[in-house]
This record gives structure tokens, sequence and C-alpha cells, in this order.
């Protein structure tokens, strides 16, 4: 019976790893709409980050439908930063166009191991689904990268954004105890408005 059981959870976790990721398409494309797309315009990054993500995804190409694959232009202003974010459902190859950025991710618990690299034009990073990364412009002009996503809809959730601006808002007692702050720290950051980039 317990033999029985554990072969069941190892079969229900091989089936949800499987069913996390875009399936393999069924046929060689699925356009919902006749619709083109003809370029990815520099974003506007006058704003609180300095930075700006223009997403092609599903939403902004429907030919990507079933195709497991999208793009994303992030523009940086000097000191500009994509702040700590993940996709739920993507891994992403990033490289840069322009400038020097400063990026990292932190692997999940118990480690919470970061790891960081200084990139200059043409270099290439990876930062594996999931896990929390940012990038921050280090050099003295505007930075310009195009990053892959291995989903038609990789998604975005901002740490930040998510944990202080949600709504409705996380009761403080959590967050207090979660950050193990004072709830005068919770409130203020509560209050903050949480600029969304992309
Ligand atoms: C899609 O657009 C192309 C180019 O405008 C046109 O030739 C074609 O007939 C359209 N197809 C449909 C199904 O509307
Ligand atoms: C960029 O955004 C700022 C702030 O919203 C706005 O004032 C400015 O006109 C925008 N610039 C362009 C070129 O759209």
């Amino acid at each position: 019976m317990k033999a029985g059981f554990l072969i069941l959870s190892a079969l229900l976790a091989l089936t949800s790893c499987a069913s996390a990721f875009d399936p393999s398409p069924l046929q060689d494309f699925c356009v919902a709409i006749n619709d083109t797309k003809t370029g990815v315009k520099e974003g506007n990054t006058s704003n609180p980050l300095g930075s700006k993500v223009s997403p092609v995804t599903v939403n902004e190409i429907l030919g990507l439908n079933t195709l497991g694959i999208s793009l994303a232009r992030i523009d940086f202003a000097p000191k500009g930063l994509n702040p700590p974010h993940i996709h739920p459902r993507a891994t992403e190859i990033l490289i840069v166009l322009e400038g020097t950025l400063y990026v990292g991710f932190v692997t999940s618990n118990p480690q919470n191991r970061l790891i960081t690299k200084v990139l200059n034009k043409g270099d290439v990073f990876v930062f594996p689904i999931g896990l929390i990364h940012f990038q921050l412009n280090v050099g003295y002009g505007n930075a310009v990268a195009i990053a892959g996503l291995s989903s038609q809809n990789p998604g975005v959730t901002t740490i930040a954004n998510a944990v202080f601006g949600s709504n409705p808002r996380i009761s403080s007692e959590v967050l207090t105890k979660a950050f193990q702050v004072d709830k005068n720290v919770v409130d203020k950051l509560q209050k903050q408005f949480w600029w969304d980039n992309n």
C-alpha cells in the first residue's frame, strides 16, 4: 500500500512536471486571426525604474499560438533597472544589443545562491524558468537587450509589485512576520506606487 502510494506520488510529480511546459504543437501553425507585425519600437524609459519591456508574445503576434516561444525588447535609461521578477512559464535567454548590464538570478531554497555577471554588447545570459532575476544598466549611456522566452505566454510577476502592491493588499500581519520588520515599514511599502515596466 505504502509502495503503491509512493509510485503514484512519483507519477503525479512526473505528470505535473511535464504539463508545466508549452505542449508540442500539433500543426505547423495555428493563427487565430489574419495579422502581421513589423517590428518592436524603442520603449519609453521615462518612468521611476528607467526601463521599459516591450513584449512580443502571443498577445502581440497571434501567429505564436501553440509554438512555445516569444521575445521581449528591454530598453534602459542610464542606471535603469528591470526589477527582480520571475516568468512563471518560461526560461529566458538575453542578448545585449547596446550598453552594459549587471544581471543576476537567485536559485531556489535552501541555497538562495546569487549568480551574477556584467554583460557587454553581444554577451548572452540565461535566466532559468521560475527564478527571481533582474537587469541593471551600469553603463554610461542607454542600454538595449533582446530576450527570447520559452513560452508563447511567459507571464511576469514583479516581486515588489506582487508582494507590496497586490489588490487587495496582503495583511500586514503576514508581511511584518515574513519580512521581520515593524508594521510602519510594511505600511510605507504598501502605500508606495509600484510601477509596472512591462
Ligand atoms: C490574410 O491577409 C492576406 C494579406 O493581406 C490576404 O492575402 C489573405 O487573403 C488573408 N486571409 C484571410 C483568411 O483573410
Ligand atoms: C515618455 O513618457 C513620459 C512620461 O509618461 C512622457 O511625458 C513622454 O512624453 C513620453 N515620451 C514619448 C516619446 O512618448
